[in-house]
This record gives C-alpha cells, structure tokens and sequence, in this order.
C-alpha cells in the first residue's frame, strides 16, 4: 500500500473512532507528518530523475521536464528539499540541496532576471536560515545587489522582462509576481543594515498598490510605464485570461506579497491592501466550495476548466502568516479557508500517490494557460509553497 493511502486509511480510522472537532485537527496533523514522509520519498525520486545543472519544473508527457539554473523557478527544489530536511530529519534531503545549491550560486550575478527573490531566497534564505552558513548569506546579499540594478528611480520599480521580440509591446513591463522578490531585499536590509534595499523594495510596493490594483481590490497582471514620464502606458495580461480579468495565481502573489510587506515593516498600509485583496479573493462567487481557485477568477468556462493547485498553496500560505496579523474573527475565517485549501490539497485528486509524477506532490496546477504551456500538470513552485503552508499550519495548530 502507497503511503498518502496509507494515511487515508489510518485518518479514516481516527475519525471513525471519534466524532469530536478536535480529532478531526489531529487527524489531519497526522495526516501532514505523513504528508512531509511522502514529499521525502518523492523528492529523492524527484532527484533521481535530473541530472547535474538541471532543475525540475514540471512532469509532461511522462517525464520531469527540467530547465538551467537561469529559469525563475530553480529555487524551488532546493527550497523544497530543505523544508521537507526540517520537518523529516532526513540528511539525505539535506545533501541533494547542498548539491543542488552550489549549481545554482552563480545566479547570485544575473542582472538579466527579476526573479532573483525567488531564485536566490527561497533556496539560499532557507538554507541559511537552517545552516546559518555565512557563505550562503554573502550570496543572498550579492544576489540582493543585483537586483536592484534593475531599480528605476522615475518608474518606482524593479523591471520584470527585458526586451525581447515576444513583449516588443510593452516599454517597461512590471509584473504582479514581482511583489515575491521583494522578500529578499527586505531580508537583506536588515541583515546588512543597508537601507537601500528596504527603500526600493518600499518603492516598489506603493508604485504596484498605486497602480497594479483595481478598485475591487483584484490586480491587473502586467503594468507597463513610459520610460520618459514614468506613467502607466499599458494594463495587460500575460498569462491571465484577459487584461480584464483576476488571473488567480497574480492575485496570490499580490496577497503573499504584501504580507510580507507587512511583515518587514508594520506599515499599516500594507496591511490593509493584503486584508483587501484577502477579501476579494475569499468572497468571490467562482471560489469554489473547496477554496481551491480555478486558473483565472473570470475565466468564461468555470466550472469546466482547470484548477490552479499552485495559485491555492500560494494564498493558503499567505492567508495563514496574514492571520497572525489580524484580531479575530478575521484571523479564524483565514485559518478555516486555508485549511479548507490544504485539505483539499491534501487529497486524493491533488496528492501524488508514492512513486508517481515522476516525484512531484501536486497535481494539477497550471502555468500558462494562453499559451498553452504546463497545463494541468505539477509544478515545483505548487509543492514549495504546498509544504510551506502545511508548516505554517502546523505551527498555530
Ligand atoms: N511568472 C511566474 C508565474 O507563472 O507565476
């Protein structure tokens, strides 16, 4: 028997055997020990479908596609091993990152990415976070220098794609993902005393409330600015269903995104905008009963289209750090819809059984709806933030 089944079985028998609220939380505690033991057998498998400078993306037409160390996710893995490291004990985990971290550090020197938060913190930031090696460290502050190379001060952002003939329309692209690399750059200010991080991460912040966000509080995908006046020229969507729509894993980002906001700097601002946008999501009429969003809030076809599993772990995460910083009863409606979103997660639909999707958790995410590409599939940024919310949980239950 495989082990998620395994776990089914034994939660069946717990809750079978009391009917009480509390069982059913220690049944699902119970659950996310065996979730962690899973996630540690499918990422050694996980490993051992890649090679040597490759990183897991996705699992398409029966095989882990991967990419180079240059491509935004590459943090992913690796953060993935050293949260699954945490909460296993298993060194082996811990070994695969290590490897897998010395073939990411070069990226500590790329100007040609926004992504570096993602890249460089989620993996590094955990890494040093559990290991407290300062060489891991001097990357994230190196990694945090080039980032902010893509600063302009007339705009008030960081730059999210370069020139390229796929975005020729746009003169200076500032995408709603772009909140998450913020992370970093506050992380980096206070460990190096270097107000200059926290300033253009602040910068950045109240340029994309002022501009990214809808008066209902959805966020449009990408802004674009006129690199003379610094205006907004364009509202559009990259990946969303339309320019007009509430693609779900943008709104996600922009939730976890201004948390973290918060969380650096207690700016109340931030805090309201992350309670709006939370509204907005938790009572939109196309969330479905089991809080796991489909791809885009207005995509036309809901309720036949896909799920977005990663846009659901996104929020949950965020939903479960953002209520630490709310009174009740908004702290207990946050916690219910991410738990509500984990176990749903959490079963049979979405979780790998052991030994399949090559190795990922997740299934059913979805990564560029328009164009096509990694539809309905895993992916490695679902299962890193998938593990981080369960973390959470498990630390206010
Ligand atoms: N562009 C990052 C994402 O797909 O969310």
């Amino acid at each position: 028997m495989k082990i998620n089944q395994l776990a089914f079985l034994f939660c069946a028998l717990l809750a079978a055997c009391s009917g009480s609220e509390q069982s059913s939380e220690v049944t699902f505690n119970d659950q996310i020990k065996s979730i962690y033991d899973l996630g540690g057998s499918q990422y050694q498998k996980l490993a051992s479908n890649i090679s040597t400078n490759q990183f897991p993306k996705t699992f398409e037409n029966n095989k882990v596609q991967t990419s180079g160390s240059g491509w935004w996710c590459s943090g992913f893995y690796p953060g993935t091993l050293l949260y699954l490291f945490e909460e296993t004990g298993d060194s082996a985990l811990l070994n695969l990152a290590t490897e897998k971290l010395l073939e990411l550090e070069k990226e500590q020197y790329n100007t040609t990415t926004h992504d570096l938060g993602f890249m460089m913190f989620c993996s590094f930031g955990n890494a040093y976070r559990i290991t407290s090696n300062p060489t891991y460290k001097e990357i994230i502050y190196q990694s945090s220098k080039s980032l902010i190379t893509r600063f302009d001060s007339t705009i008030g952002c960081i730059r999210s794609w370069d020139a390229a003939p796929w975005n020729d329309q746009w003169q200076y692209p500032v995408i709603i993902d772009n909140m998450m690399n913020l992370e970093m750059l506050l992380w980096a200010a206070e460990e190096f005393n270097d107000s200059t991080f926290a300033e253009i991460a602040k910068t950045h912040a109240n340029t994309t409330l002022k501009n990214h966000y809808r008066e209902d509080f959805s966020s449009y995908h990408v802004i674009s600015y006129d690199t003379i006046t610094g205006e907004v020229e364009k509202r559009n969507t990259s990946q969303g269903y339309a320019d007009e729509s509430a693609w779900a894993r943008g709104q996600a980002w922009g939730l976890y995104g201004f948390t973290i906001m918060y969380r650096f700097t207690k700016d109340e601002t931030y805090l309201n905008q992350a309670r709006s946008i939370a509204k907005f999501l938790l009572n939109h009429p196309n969330l479905p009963e089991d809080k796991v969003p489909y791809w885009d809030f207005n995509a036309p076809d809901i309720p036949n289209t896909k799920r977005d599993a990663s846009a659901g772990a996104i929020i949950a995460s965020a939903l479960l750090e953002l209520s630490e910083y709310v009174d009740q009863p908004l702290s207990d409606e946050y916690l219910t819809v991410a738990e509500t979103m984990l176990k749903t997660l959490s079963n049979q639909d979405y979780l790998a059984n052991q030994g399949e999707i090559g190795g990922f958790l997740l299934k059913h995410s979805v990564g560029h709806m328009p164009n096509g590409t990694e539809v309905d599939v895993p992916l490695s940024y679902a299962d890193y933030y998938y593990i981080e919310a369960l973390k959470r949980y498990q630390n206010l239950k």
